[in-house]
């Protein structure tokens, strides 16, 4: 490969993760931009001292030793200017204040990678790229290629599990042909050879196959009937659903099957078809790291790529744990997920009864009020990345807000 400059936005766990795996790539430069808090100088300082690690469930370590590290980690938006490649792997929450930053410094020819995307990346910044004159290339990802939590800050990061395959997007605002073909490519390549890296058929499938709706039902499972009482250890999260939760995720997931049916009979030109049941998602993509695929609840309990992974839980002083609802898996997953497709539901006229149910729940917790009465409201684009914030007031538009998808 020709020599790639490549900039990661962020500085969390999914962060920690890509930049390890892909500045080990020959002839790729990686750089880290992260401008939160003083993320960036704590983690050049540790870099520097104690290198970087990135540890496998299998025991395999692949290790950048103190003074032979291949990326570097800053809060100089310059380095946009000479990025071929500019990966957002940060919260949906956080993805305006990085496409505002970074667009003005984009090279004409630079791709913007949402990674993940979740529900709204693409117009979101097709939007953003517009104000500012530019037509780059977008790439949005359904998901995270890894389950990871970064164990030590800037220094060691847990590679909890890989996925078998996950979809991407690819738009274009002004319709011009970035050769699609060696795009994925390259993305394969800076990834490594798993997960398998998918084109879907058009963004609006994408953003339907966003992974928003595996946390809420969960959370909404496990907590809606809590008493506030505190616990006495974290429980699992994914490992311990039940059917309850099992009831939740496939409700959701049905409401955004029936919208994607509805979507292939109003614009049988394009392609909503194969959105898999919640139980195929993980079969896909987990694979063999499941060891009983029989069932949905099986099939998260038995998954080893979510071993260990708990519920977000906030310390009380007595030492025991409540549930924090402040965490993505709520703050992320219901304005830049949920209400989102509820939204292109509405558009297409399918009820969405167990989607209002959760959000109904989650609002409250948020502090915005997204539904009322069982009706969607408006909300501003600072609260939540729903179509209508960014003009796009009916179905039609949403289809072919970009010339090429
Ligand atoms: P994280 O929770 O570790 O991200 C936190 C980081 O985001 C912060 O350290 C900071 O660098 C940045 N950030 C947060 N608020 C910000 C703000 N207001 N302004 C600027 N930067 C801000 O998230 P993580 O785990 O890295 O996940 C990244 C994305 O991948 C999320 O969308 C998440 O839902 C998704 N994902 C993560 C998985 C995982 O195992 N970590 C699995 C599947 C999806």
């Amino acid at each position: 490969m020709e020599g790639l400059t490549v900039t990661i936005c962020g500085g969390g766990n999914g962060a920690h993760a890509f930049a390890g795996i892909s500045s080990l790539v020959e002839n790729t430069h990686v750089t880290v931009l992260d401008i939160f808090e003083d993320e960036a100088e704590r983690w050049n300082a540790t870099l520097v001292k104690n290198g970087f690690r990135i540890k496998y469930r299998n025991g395999e370590v692949r290790e950048q030793r103190p003074g032979e590290t291949k990326f570097s980690v800053t809060r100089d938006v310059g380095v946009i200017s000479r990025s071929d490649m500019v990966f957002l792997v940060v919260p949906a929450y956080a993805h305006e204040t990085y496409l505002k930053l970074i667009t003005p410094h984009l090279k004409e020819t630079a791709i913007v990678i949402g990674m993940p995307g979740h529900a709204g990346f693409e117009y979101q910044c097709g939007s953003i790229l517009r104000e500012n004159g530019k037509s780059n290339t977008i790439v949005a990802l359904e998901t995270l290629p890894w389950a990871c939590r970064y164990t030590k800050y800037g220094e060691e990061v847990d590679i909890v599990g890989t996925k078998e395959e996950v979809y991407c997007s690819m738009v274009n605002p002004e319709g011009s042909t970035t050769k699609k073909d060696s795009l994925m490519t390259l993305l394969q390549t800076l990834i490594g050879p798993k997960p398998v890296v998918k084109l879907c058929e058009n963004y609006v499938k994408l953003t339907l196959m966003a992974k928003s709706t595996i946390h809420p039902p969960i959370m909404y499972a496990r907590w809606k009937d809590w008493d506030g009482g505190s616990l006495e250890s974290p429980p699992l999260f994914y490992q311990g659903v039940d059917e309850t939760a099992a009831k939740y995720l496939d409700g959701v997931n049905n409401e955004v099957i029936a919208t994607a049916e509805r979507l292939s009979q109003k614009f049988p030109q394009h392609d909503f078809s194969g959105i898999p049941t919640m139980q195929d998602w993980f079969i896909h993509h987990y694979g063999d790291q499941i060891a009983d695929k029989s069932t949905l609840v099986s099939c998260l309990k038995t998954n080893s790529g979510y071993e260990g992974l708990n519920h977000p839980m906030s310390k009380t002083k007595d030492g025991k744990y409540v549930p924090d609802f402040g965490y993505r898996y709520i703050v992320e997953d219901i304005p830049y997920g949920l209400v989102v497709l509820k939204q292109i539901a509405d558009m297409v006229g399918v009820d969405t009864p167990v989607i209002n149910e959760i959000v109904e729940w989650a609002q409250e917790k948020i502090g915005v009020i997204f539904i009322q009465d069982g009706r969607l409201g408006d909300v501003e684009r600072e609260h939540a990345r729903m179509p209508k914030a960014y003009g796009i007031d009916n179905i039609d538009i949403l289809v072919s807000f970009f010339k090429s998808s």
